[in-house]
């Protein structure tokens, strides 16, 4: 419509406008039948970006409807991501072509989307560049592998300790750990098209170590706030926790 000038749009008879806007109309509708957008669509159809995008975030709206229910949550959109065929798509092709591996020993990210209520974010790792255990506070985590192969463990926060130490590291700053105790609840290999999720009850604390070079789309609900504090755990992985199956002391910062 842009190509119109004001003043020619104007001039249109009412009969040529409506001729105009049906045809828009059924070209949208072919489109969006093609892309599954606006809703057009069946659990088959593939999707595109805006279409993956649209659907991604009506369902995200449901956070807001209390009692959330996550786990159907992170179903919904594990199903929604294998409909995505992500190196097809333009944005991510172009961050594929452009990859540099410009932090050693750490993997390279971009957000492809953020918004409140979601972000969608895109890792790219060498081999054996280990994101050590970590949580996802207040969110849900759908951690879907695009290429590779990675090794990805979830765990559970069991229980808080009742210790608490206070370490002073090389460049003179001081923390105070906490003391606690996690659970394995997940550990697979995940390979292209396998997804793995995290729920703010289940699993939310996870590592991922990648076997070979691996590419990965995930999806927070809700995006990282400015004030969104992960923990990171340092896990003493020597034996389980009093003898517990999976249980692991662990420890994270609090100040
Ligand atoms: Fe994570």
């Amino acid at each position: 419509m842009d190509n119109y000038k004001r003043r020619d749009f104007i001039k249109l008879s009412a009969l040529g406008f409506a001729g105009i806007a049906l045809h828009l109309n059924s070209l949208t509708a072919s489109a969006q039948q093609a892309n599954g957008y606006l809703g057009k669509w069946d659990s088959n159809t593939k999707l595109n970006w805006d279409a993956f995008l649209e659907r991604l975030t009506e369902l995200a709206k449901t956070q807001h409807d209390l009692p959330w229910n996550q786990k159907r949550y992170t179903k919904q959109v594990k199903h929604l991501l294998r409909q995505c065929n992500f190196p097809e798509f333009e944005n991510v092709k172009t961050i594929f072509e452009n990859y540099e591996n410009k932090r050693e020993n750490w993997f390279e990210s971009e957000t492809l989307h953020k918004e409140v209520d979601f972000q969608v974010s895109l890792f790219q790792f060498e081999r054996g560049e280990y994101i050590p255990h970590h949580d996802h506070p207040e969110m849900t985590g759908v951690i879907n592998v695009v290429s590779g192969n990675l090794l990805a463990r979830n765990f559970d926060l069991v229980e808080e300790l009742n210790e608490t130490r206070e370490v002073t590291y090389e460049n003179g700053y001081t923390a105070k750990l906490q003391k606690c105790v996690i659970k394995e609840v997940e550990n697979e290999i995940l390979k292209a098209g396998d997804v793995s999720i995290l729920t703010e009850e289940e699993g939310n604390i996870h590592s991922i170590m990648p076997n070979q070079f691996s590419q990965v789309v995930d999806v927070f609900t809700p995006a990282y706030k400015e004030d969104t504090k992960a923990n990171w755990y340092s896990v003493n992985e020597e034996g389980f926790y009093l003898g517990q199956k999976n249980s692991y002391e662990a420890e994270f910062v609090v100040s």
